[in-house]
């Protein structure tokens, strides 16, 4: 995971300098905001019901890959009712006491955005719950025999949680959530509106058909085709006139070895793994990790849903399989592609070990 292009297409987060520029081209409104047509339909009933009432909007759970917008429509809920937003995050609060000192800080109708709301631990999860419901905060009072318990009265305030794995999160804390918002992927014709946009900001002069050109590689997620496009400007700006026309995209999308799929070199990694090492599956994503020296959870969260999503791979019961459609792409970039090892339909998987390394992580 040192390889350049790798880290070009991560869905994630890279750095400080990653993090400034994000901010720089963020959207600000929902009006500037891309896409999600149906997540913004229904987000801005919710926003203008609020206000109506002039009450704290309910709350907000939005899940979906990393990189689709999330903290960025956090931002904008705060923005569109015209009050604070608070950042923190699941792994970040790590007591109790640590939630309550938020909670009473924040003031009337203000948002609470939990990023990674589904790694809250148990302790914290508790205290959440009658602060969400009643805005009401549990306290303990005194040891032993003559601990009472006291409730404090909060502000009535928003909660905004994001995560990645909306599975992973628990019945009781879902359930809190008044609205609950899925962003999926994005549309070439969308991603290419993004480039174009971003574009303007940053003073680079493109072409559609190289923001074309950038927007089918972008994974269908916008922090993807930004960074193409800050890539794609450096080479047009070091080898040409600045100019990013479809010419110079391609030169630099090449060379920064992305395939005309969107896949990066560890896409292409985990596919050929599949195909060569496991006879193109089921295999468990266990076994893929360890092949591929990944996390369970990155392998999972970054580069399965777009994999899923293009038709490479399958998830079944017994595991990952690679489909004809990833076998292809493979063939046509020149890979070896072995025959495909297939159960019998009428027997028992033979690879117990991808069956049960299925079963430990499936939650
Ligand atoms: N709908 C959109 N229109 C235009 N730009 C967008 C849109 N959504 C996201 N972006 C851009 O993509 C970048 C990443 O968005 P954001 O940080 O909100 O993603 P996220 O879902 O919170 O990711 P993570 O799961 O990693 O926290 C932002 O800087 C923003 O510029
Ligand atoms: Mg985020």
């Amino acid at each position: 995971m040192t390889d350049d292009a790798e880290r070009i297409l991560a869905a994630d987060l890279l750095d400080d300098a990653d993090r400034a520029v994000e901010g720089t081209l963020r959207p600000r409104s929902l009006d500037e905001y891309v896409g999600q047509r149906e997540v913004k339909a229904n987000l801005s009933v919710l926003l203008e019901a609020a206000r109506g009432r002039g009450e704290a909007a309910d709350h907000v759970l939005l899940y979906g890959p990393p990189g689709l917008g999330k903290t960025t429509l956090a931002t904008i809920i705060a923005r569109e009712l015209g009050v604070n937003v608070r950042y923190t995050s699941g792994p970040a609060i790590e007591r109790a006491g640590d939630l309550a000192a938020i909670l009473t800080a924040l003031d009337e109708h203000d948002i609470l955005f939990i990023d990674e709301i589904h790694r809250l631990n148990r302790a914290v999860e508790e205290i959440l719950y009658p602060a969400m419901e009643d805005y009401a905060l549990d306290v303990m009072i005194g040891k032993g025999p003559s601990a009472r318990s006291l409730r404090l009265t909060l502000k009535p305030f928003t909660i905004v949680g994001a995560t990645t794995r909306a599975g992973r999160i628990s019945s009781p804390l879902r359930d809190r959530f008044g609205a609950t918002y899925r962003l999926d992927f994005y549309d070439e014709a969308d991603l290419t509106a993004i480039v174009e946009r971003s574009a303007g900001i940053l003073g680079v002069e493109i072409t559609r058909g190289a923001a074309h050109a950038i927007a089918r590689r972008g994974r269908g997620t916008p922090r993807v085709v930004n960074r193409l496009l800050k890539r794609t400007r450096d080479h047009a700006q070091v080898l040409g006139d600045g100019r990013v026309d479809e010419a110079a995209a391609d030169v630099a999308l090449q060379a920064m070895e992305i395939d005309d799929a969107g896949l990066d070199t560890t896409d292409r990694k985990l596919m050929a793994a599949i195909a060569q090492k496991f006879g193109s599956g089921p295999v468990g994503v266990a076994a893929l990790a360890a092949v591929l020296s990944e996390e369970v959870e990155t392998i999972e969260d970054v580069y399965e849903p777009y994999l899923l999503r293009q038709g490479f791979l399958d998830r079944t019961p017994q595991g990952r399989i690679l489909t004809e459609g990833g076998r292809a792409h493979l063939r046509r970039l020149g890979y070896e592609v072995p025959p495909r090892r297939r159960p019998e339909a009428d027997m028992p998987p033979l690879w117990e070990d991808s069956v049960l390394e299925e079963s430990e992580t499936s939650s």
